[in-house]
């Protein structure tokens, strides 16, 4: 039965080949676990999907109903503060997770020809994933949610030739408000979603036409047995494994220290002290340096240090032109790639900590 199951569909959708497209990509040196963080970034992203879709069953984006809509979640709803905090929980994952996927890709220099159109690809992504976290920490409107939006609007207004028309398109008006919460809200539940998942097919599609780097072995080192492991089953078991621990600390977070929300929205308030969520904190950070003080410093530390740093995470493929891949060849890399990484962390810290506030 199962076999005429199978038939069936084979002579109709072609399923041998089919698989054998998939899963029978060759990985150079073996699945390994360090390989798992991009699947891990495609797993929470369809958590982010399927929690985000129900939590649209019970939220309503209107200045009069999103707050108390989301104390009904947390409050009221079945398992709705688990959906809601699994979904914040998410959002601060992907960001951790794509940390670890850009670090592992830079250390085993998997960006270098022919990835490089994978890389930038990458960072597209990445531009859109905070672009996602940024959009949603809007939508309980609480005081929180309210005053950072305050802030990274202003940040945005100082953006030269776009900035403003931006600001004022997301803002809707000359405050914040009905229309700045509606275009928040079909901002982060529909497009960036929409546009995140044809980024990340366009991603999988450059990585799988060069095929994966695989182990940072010098080629020609990796012996005939280790070359001709695939995906499946290896690697997929690897990653399934992870994106089960992941799910399990997912879980175990979110019911440790589940969302919450503060008072709700108001401009009243103005004595409320905004902090940002822990993955924009470094550019707070920035901007309480000594030399980042006054309309010119914040436009330096909030605008033009960040847009550099992009910039030159772009270009990285494009200006190593060292075609090393092992990591003790390349010791400038590497010695660039360290500073970035502590100084990413020290500001953090600092700003976790209040250092300066
Ligand atoms: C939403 C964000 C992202 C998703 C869903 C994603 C997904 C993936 C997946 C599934 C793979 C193949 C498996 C692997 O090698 O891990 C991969 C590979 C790769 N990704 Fe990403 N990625 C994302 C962001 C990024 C970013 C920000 C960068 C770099 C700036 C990047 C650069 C690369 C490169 C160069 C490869 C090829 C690695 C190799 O051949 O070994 N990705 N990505």
């Amino acid at each position: 039965m199962r076999e005429m199951v199978y038939n069936w569909f084979d002579r109709r959708l072609g399923l041998a080949s089919l698989s054998k497209t998939l899963l029978d990509e060759p990985i150079p040196g073996g699945p390994s676990f360090v390989y798992v963080f991009g699947s891990a970034m495609l797993f929470l992203f369809t958590l982010q999907v399927v929690t985000g879709f129900s939590l649209m069953f019970f939220y309503s984006p209107g200045v009069d109903h999103a707050w108390e809509s989301t104390r009904y979640i947390l409050e009221e709803v079945n398992y709705g503060w688990l959906i809601l905090s699994l979904h914040a929980w998410g959002g601060s994952a992907m960001v951790m997770v794509v940390f670890f996927h850009i670090l592992q890709v830079f250390i085993w220099g998997a960006y270098k020809t022919p990835r490089e159109l994978v890389w930038v690809m990458g960072i597209f992504l990445l531009i859109l994933l905070n672009f996602m976290v940024f959009t949603g920490y809007l939508l309980p409107w609480d005081q929180r949610s309210y005053f950072a939006m305050g802030i990274a609007l202003e940040l945005l207004d100082k953006v030269p030739i776009i900035g403003d028309g931006l600001a004022r398109f997301l803002k809707g008006g000359a405050t914040r408000g009905v229309l700045s919460l509606s275009r928040f809200f079909t901002v982060h539940a529909m497009l960036l979603p929409a546009v995140l998942a044809i980024g990340a097919g366009i991603h999988l599609f450059l990585m799988r036409r060069v095929g994966p780097a695989g182990s940072i072995k010098a080629a020609g080192k990796v012996s005939e047995e280790e070359n001709e492991t695939f995906f499946y089953p290896g690697q997929v078991t690897k990653d399934m494994i992870f994106a089960g621990i992941l799910l399990v600390i997912l879980i175990i977070g979110a019911s440790l220290y589940p969302a919450e929300v503060v008072e709700k929205a108001s401009a009243e308030a103005s004595d409320y002290n905004p902090r940002p969520e822990w993955y924009f904190i470094w550019i707070f950070q920035i901007l309480r340096l000594p030399f980042f003080t006054g309309e010119i410093g914040e436009f330096i530390g909030g605008i033009v240090v960040p847009a550099l740093l992009l910039g030159f995470l772009i270009l990285v493929p494009f200006i190593d032109r060292n075609p090393e891949r092992h990591p003790r060849r390349r010791m400038v890399a590497m010695s660039i790639m360290a500073l970035f990484v502590i100084g990413f962390i020290t500001l953090t810290v600092m700003g976790l900590l209040g250092v300066g506030e």
